[in-house]
Parts: C-alpha cells; structure tokens; sequence
C-alpha cells in the first residue's frame, strides 16, 4: 500500500496542484491501484453541493473487510493486526494475527446473520474497548448491516435515544466495562434504555467484568457460546459502494444528536489514503491511537485505516492516569508503538504531572506523533514536541470531523514543516478555503474566517439518517455550494491554518463534542429548572468547560443551592452521560435576551471568561438590566 505515499514537499504540492486540477482522475488512480473491487465504478464522482446529494465511485462494488482483512491472508495471514492492551497493566495483553482477525470476524459475521440480522438493518454496538468491539464493528460491515457504535460512556437515555432514531434491531454489548479503577455497569444501563426501544429485537452479550446481570428471556444470550459454534466460513456481502456502512452520532448546535451516516466505498478510499500519508506508517510499525472506537478518530484511525493498510494497530481499555500517569509512556515501551495519535486535552493532563512520569521511558520507538480534536495550545504542543517526541517525531496536528470521515487538514510528517498550533495544509484533494461573514471567498492570508470546503472528497458523510433536509441546512446552505464547518480558522501567510474553535453553539470539552441545546434541555427538565443557558469557557487541561447559567422555579428558589447544583449535575450526567457535567453553575433571575427572544450567548461567554471588559452593544436587549447583576453574581 505504498503506491500513494507522497515522499517530499514538492511532490506535496505537485499532487496538491493536480488533485484540485482534475480531482477525478486523482481519486480515480488512488482508488483503482490499492483495493480490491467486485467491480469498478462508472463514474468516479457525481454529485449537486446545492442539494448535498453526493456519491463517490458510482456503482462499484466492494466490501470493506475484504480490503481490511482477507486481501492481507496471502502475505501477511500471521502478522498482528490488532494488540489488545488491557485496563489492568497486570493483565496480560492480547495480540491478534490477520489470520486470527479474519476467523474472527467471520464467525461474528455468521452469528449475527443467525440472529435475524441483514444487509441493511442497524446494530448499536455498547461495548467498552475490549476486541469484541473491533470484531463485532466488522462482522457488521461484512455481512452490510449498519453499526451505529455507540460511546460507553453514554446515559440510558443517550443510548436509547440513538437507538430509536435509526432502529436498530439489534444491541451488542457486554455486562460491564473497566475505566481505570471504575467499573461500569454496562448490561444494566441497556436494560434501562431497552425498556423504550421498540426495535430491539435481541442483544448479545460479550463477557468482560463477569458481573452478573439479567438476561431477558428471548432477548438477551451471551456471545461466547453463539461465536464457538459459529462457523468461521462467511463469504462478505456485496456492498454498493453507496450502501451505508455506518451511522455515528455526533452533536448539533441544535436538536437532536445527527446521525452522521458514511457510506461504504468512499469512506474506505479516504481513511486508507490519509492514515498512510499522515502517519507514514510504514511496513512493521506498530500504530495506536488512543481515541475510543465510540468517536470517529477511532472508527478511522483505530480500526478502518490501519486495517485497510494492513498495519498493527493497538486497542487500549485504559485511561492515560491508571494506575499511574506513566501508563500512556509504558504502553508505548511495552508495545514499541512508532506512531501515537492522542487529543491535547491528554496531553495537557499529563504535562500537569511530573515529568519523571515520561522521562522514565525512553520512547525511542516512536516516529510519529499526532494530535486531535480540538486546537492544540502552544505550551501542550511544545510539551509533547520535547519530552514524548523528543524533537525528533514530527507532530501532525490533524483538524478533522465526524462529518469529514478522515484528516482534513495536516502536516505530512518528515515532508511539511511544523508550526505550533497550526495543523497546516490541506491534504491533496482537499479545497479549503476561508468564507467571510459576506459569505464571499476569502483570498488574502493572514486573515479568520470561516473555514470550508469547495469540492467533496470521498470521506464526507453523506447525510444524516432519516434527515436529509437538516444536512442539507446544516452544512450546505450558510455558503451555498460548500461544505461549511463550523470552525473559524486563520490562514498565515503562507497559507498554513490555525483552527481557531467553533463558530457555532457547539462547545469541545476535552475533546468531546457537545450541543448546548441537548444540555440545556436536560437541565430544563429538572423539575426545580424554569430555563438555562450554557456557554463554553477556557479550561487549562480541557480545553474549555461548561458554564450554566440556570433560572429557578419558584419551588426552586427556597431549595439549597449546592444541593441543586449537584443535582442538576446528576441529571446531566443520567440524562446524556458525565462528560456533559457542568464545571461551574450560576443561578440567576433572568438570561440577557434579544428582542426577538434569542439568548444573547456572546455576552454569557464573557462574563463567564470573567472579562467584563467590552460587552459591546447592550441597548438592543431587552433586559439590559440583567447583564449587571449576572455579572455582579459570577461564582
Ligand atoms: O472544532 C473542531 C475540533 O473538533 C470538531 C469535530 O469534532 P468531532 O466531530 O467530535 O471529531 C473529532 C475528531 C476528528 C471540529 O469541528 N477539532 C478537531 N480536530 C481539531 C479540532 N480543532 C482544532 N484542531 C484540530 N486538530
């Protein structure tokens, strides 16, 4: 899989110049040269940006695990395709060969068609970062049903709520997950969403925590015995290169979570080509990103890229402090990985410790080092350039989204000179270009905007389940013809981007994704609650936190205020799940709002940063009066 690997700067640009000039024939040749088809495609790309109508490869066929694993048998069968680093460093860690992967996956494949389950229908995978989750992911892609993984860190409700909305027939989870020294009750929080998820006809169960839990008569059956007598013969289901593959979840500024649904031959063409460049993995290396399989970063980068190329590539069930804030630096010595992908929200945790943690290992192995999913400070870039790359791995800050399918915008390691807190250039294939608020194209440097994309790649999801029309309004219709963001961005003068945040009312908290709308819903359902507002605020190891600013019923009023705090805290936490918790709450008498009844956010962003400097125009408000005493008021 070497054939599209770009090898210096100035064939960077040469593949730049020509993938914008014919990008058709670009993708064409990456696509015809490195994967094996059923049959090739008539038309490389068709698409209509006015009505976000997109396809990718017309009328190929192809499975994805067949390009992920049995084209790899021939020569590499006994190779590790995935090393299984457990919780428990005690625990001895597990490695699997591709042979091993394929018989794996095969028989999962055959279990879930001998469940009832067919191309076409979806299956929620709940499963804390244990093989089966890698395995059962693909078993799903192999015989096409759409897995939509969920995060295991979700609420009853989240999970419940992503189940109904694209009606899985199917939950595969485990009785429980371990998460440093938490364990959670995983089969417990499934049968509290089941018992409002009409489509779920059965769930099975893998054994992780040996916990014991209820099996629901004629719904529920452990893993185990199924996959023993499964066969391990399963011919891979002929996909159109269109058919779904996947729907992932991911927060709007608005509503409910969007079921981001990426399709199948597209998807697969992209996150090959940008894990190879970006990480320059080569033959032998052993890649691991540290994201969870529930997020994107780990649908591409844990499983489907690495995969595709037939590289190593480790699953890790812990967290970066257990039992030490050494474990990140030992599981790289352990493994000897040479490219590791982590978010900055980490390494700012971990350059917080001591920094006899690192230095204790010497992490020669590594190459490459990569970073992901929100902007990267200055200070946490240059930590983990010196004491994890030891300034000799390149660091590629990779800006990317759910929404994108893969790396957007990256330095190409040992080719594109680095530039703190800038992920750099666009990979080949890629327009960015920079929109300003009269929604014409942005030509100078060294100038923000909004940053978005004028021509489809084959990674971009293609809608969202069931609601075309909201991704068309989503990401379509602020710049008519282009994909837009939602990041704002600086280009430098020599046209390198800086990600500067979000554009829009959705707030990266150590990484995450969050709507302010779902929180402020579950807030306002407290029955203490008459209406809330939360914005974003700088946080030193999250990146930003969440503020609320919280009105009180009456009945509310007379209750004590820490107590209601905590307690709204709690709802939070059952009603999306604790990533969503508040940092900091003020209770207030009113929220500044406009005369058309809009809450005035920019104004709640200051006063939470606690710069009361320039609120900029008030009189427009319809309370003005109340921005005085939230400010008066601030925790
Ligand atoms: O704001 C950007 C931020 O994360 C958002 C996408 O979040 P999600 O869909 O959860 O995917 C995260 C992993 C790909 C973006 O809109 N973001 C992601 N990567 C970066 C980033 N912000 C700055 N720099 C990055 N490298």
């Amino acid at each position: 899989m070497s054939r599209y690997k770009i090898s210096n700067f100035e064939e960077y640009f040469k593949e730049y110049k020509k993938s914008i000039k014919d990008p058709k024939k670009f993708w064409d040749k990456i696509a015809s040269e490195n994967f094996t088809w059923y049959q090739e495609w008539d038309k490389v790309v068709d698409f209509n940006m006015a009505e976000a109508e997109i396809k990718w490869f017309v009328d190929a066929k192809v499975n994805i695990t067949k390009n992920c694993i049995d084209r790899h048998l021939a020569k590499k069968g006994d190779k590790t395709a995935i090393i299984f680093e457990p919780n428990n460093p005690d625990e001895a860690s597990q490695s699997f060969t591709y042979n091993e992967l394929h018989q794996k996956v095969s028989k999962m494949a055959n279990v879930l068609l001998s469940q009832g389950i067919q191309k076409g229908d979806r299956v929620c995978i709940y499963l804390p970062m244990i093989p089966e989750l890698a395995i059962a992911t693909l078993a799903c892609a192999r015989i096409g049903a759409i897995h939509s993984v969920v995060f295991a860190g979700f609420s009853a409700s989240a999970v419940a709520a992503r189940i109904n909305d694209s009606e899985c027939k199917m939950v595969i989870t485990s009785d429980g997950g371990y998460r440093g020294n938490k364990t959670i009750d995983l089969k417990g929080i499934v049968d509290e969403a089941l018992v409002n998820c009409p489509s779920v006809e059965k769930v099975l169960v893998a054994k992780r925590t040996n916990t014991d839990v209820q099996m629901k008569e004629g719904r529920d059956q452990w893993l185990a015995p199924l996959v023993e007598k499964a066969s391990d013969n399963n011919a891979a289901e002929i996909m159109d290169a269109e058919d779904p593959l996947f729907i992932l979840y991911t927060s709007g500024s608005t509503g409910k979570p969007k079921g981001m649904v990426h399709t199948t031959a597209g998807y697969m063409v992209y996150t090959a080509y940008t894990f190879q460049n970006v990480f320059n993995y080569e033959e032998n290396d052993v890649f691991w990103c540290t994201a969870d399989i529930g997020w994107i970063t780990g649908h591409s980068y844990i499983l489907y890229g690495p995969l595709l190329n037939g590289a190593t590539t480790v699953i890790f069930e812990g967290v970066p402090s257990y039992p030490d804030f050494s474990r990140f630096w030992e599981v790289i010595e352990k493994h000897k990985v040479n490219q590791f992908y982590t978010a900055p929200t980490a390494i700012r945790a971990l350059a917080k410790e001591s920094l006899d943690y690192v230095q204790k290992y010497p992490l020669s192995s590594l190459k490459v080092i990569g970073s992901v999913g929100e902007p990267i400070n200055e200070e946490a870039w240059h930590w983990y350039n010196d004491h994890v790359g030891g300034k000799r791995c390149p660091v590629v800050d990779t800006w990317w989204q759910t929404e994108t399918g893969g790396i957007l915008i990256s330095p190409i390691p040992f080719i594109t000179p680095t530039k703190p807190t800038y992920a750099t250039l666009p990979l080949p294939g890629i327009q960015a270009v920079l929109m300003d608020e009269k929604r014409n194209e942005i030509e100078d440097n060294q100038v923000v905007g909004s940053l978005c994309i004028k021509f489809p790649w084959p990674g971009i999801a293609r809608t969202i389940w069931g609601d075309h029309k909201r991704y068309k309004e989503t990401y379509f219709s602020t710049f008519p013809g282009k994909y837009f963001s939602g990041d704002g961005a600086l280009r430098d003068e020599v046209g390198y981007y800086r990600i500067t945040g979000r554009v829009d009312d959705v707030i990266i908290v150590s990484g995450h994704n969050l709507g302010t709308a779902p929180i402020e819903d579950a807030i306002n359902e407290h029955p203490a609650v008459a209406e809330s507002a939360i914005v974003g605020f700088p946080h030193d190891i999250k990146g930003n936190a969440l503020y609320g600013f919280v009105i009180l019923k009456e009945t509310g009023e007379k209750r004590d205020k820490a107590n209601l705090a905590k307690e709204i805290n709690q709802h939070i936490a059952d009603h999306i799940g604790p990533i969503a918790k508040l940092d900091k709450i003020q209770f207030v008498s009113g929220l500044p709002k406009t005369r058309s009844g809009k809450i005035m956010r920019r104004i709640l962003r200051k006063i939470a940063e606690g710069d009361f400097s320039n609120f900029g125009d008030t009189t427009t408000l319809l309370n003005p009066e109340i921005v005085d005493e939230i400010k008066n008021g601030k925790i």
